[in-house]
């Protein structure tokens, strides 16, 4: 298979770098597996017989590459089906889903496979993508897009299948649950909390996409959606965040054995706001970490917990990207 990384940014480095490491588990899986070509928003480098994945894994910027045209899009490859699988990593645009919404629709109109972290296009077209991917005999794979690393959709569809998933929960945004554990351990306020956030480099300088609760409420509509069988839209999503959570409350809750997170749930109705959580429940974890909390008919309470983003994220995106060369090579991947 002929694999395009569309997006060579932060996770599009890191995903060059997995695949050089895990080259020869990838070769047994599919002999034919070669990464042709990458594109970042001025350019591409792309080479029908391979690009030297060493190579490629060991630049910071597409740019540096001998071979990188600028002023091409990647469209231009999707197009003329220059190759087999595209990963869509370009940045989450959730007002029109572009520029992702265009290069996935592309792809899988034209019988491409997609793996995707871009949450983006899945948020604003879940149900026409999910079609067009299966009117078209094509995966569209996004392990990546909630929860990072956690494989939420994985084990949805391998561990689940007989399974009603009737209720959901989760704490799906690490900034936030970074800022409300250092309330909650460090006793300061969320102010003061927020910039040592956004010192680390954990919060943006404008933080309202992660603190008003945005880009949880844009998970929720994507698990609702690919797990519970919903049409589900952002606007359906009752929506409050943290920004109003006093050092007072915090510390109220603490004393009665409580914490106070940012949960988004998926009922019978979507809602995502601050929380008591009760400190021994699973759901119950601090840091950047996050974690997800099914409830089903037959298996009843599983609690999932991982990082949310970072670099784990490429697990997530290997493990589609497997999913796929399998899927169309009738093989199983092999340990080693
Ligand atoms: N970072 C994480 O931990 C994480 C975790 C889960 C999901 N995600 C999602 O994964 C996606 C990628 O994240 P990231 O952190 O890698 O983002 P990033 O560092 O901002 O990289 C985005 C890449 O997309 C490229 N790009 C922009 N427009 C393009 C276009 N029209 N055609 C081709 N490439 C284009 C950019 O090119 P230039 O370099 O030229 O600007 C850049 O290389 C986002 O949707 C994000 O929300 C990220």
């Amino acid at each position: 298979m002929r694999i395009l990384l569309v997006g060579f940014g932060f996770l599009g480095r890191e995903l060059a770098k997995a695949l050089r490491n895990k080259m020869s588990l990838l070769i047994r899986i599919d002999s034919d597996f070669r990464v042709v070509g990458a594109a970042d928003s001025k350019g591409y480098i792309y080479s029908e017989d391979g690009l030297n994945i060493e190579r490629l894994s060991g630049i910071t910027k597409l740019s540096e590459h001998e071979d990188y045209k600028s002023g091409r899009e990647a469209v231009e490859l999707i197009n003329r089906d220059l190759c087999d699988v595209i990963v869509e990593a370009t940045p989450t645009n959730i007002k029109n889903g572009e520029p992702g919404l265009t290069h996935i629709r592309l792809a899988l109109s034209r019988g491409i496979h997609v793996v995707t972290p871009n949450k983006g296009p899945l948020v604003l077209a879940f149900r026409e993508l999910m079609s067009l991917a299966e009117k078209n005999n094509c995966d569209l794979l996004y392990e990546g897009a909630v929860a990072g690393a956690i494989p939420i959709f994985s084990l949805a569809r391998e561990c689940l299948q007989g399974d009603k998933i009737i209720r959901l929960s989760g704490i799906l945004n690490g900034t936030t649950n970074y800022i409300l554990s250092r309330m909650f351990f460090e006793e300061i306020g969320f102010e003061i909390a927020l910039k040592e956030a956004q010192e680390k480099g954990i919060a943006e300088r404008d933080p309202s996409y992660d603190v008003d609760g945005i880009d949880t409420a844009c998970k929720i509509v994507i698990l609702a959606n690919a797990l519970m069988g919903r049409d589900a839209k952002i606007n359906d999503v009752e929506r409050s965040g943290i920004r109003g959570i006093t050092q007072e409350a915090m510390s109220l809750a603490k004393k009665s054995n409580y914490a106070i997170k940012l949960i988004g749930v998926v009922d019978k109705r979507l809602e995502v706001s601050p929380k008591l959580v009760p400190i021994n429940h699973p759901l119950c974890v601090h840091g950047t970490l996050n974690a997800i909390h099914l409830e089903t008919d037959l298996a009843g309470e599983i609690t999932l917990v991982g990082y949310g983003a970072g670099k784990e994220t490429v697990s997530a995106i290997l493990n589609d990207l497997i999913t796929v060369l399998r899927n169309r090579s009738g093989k199983s991947p092999k340990k080693s």
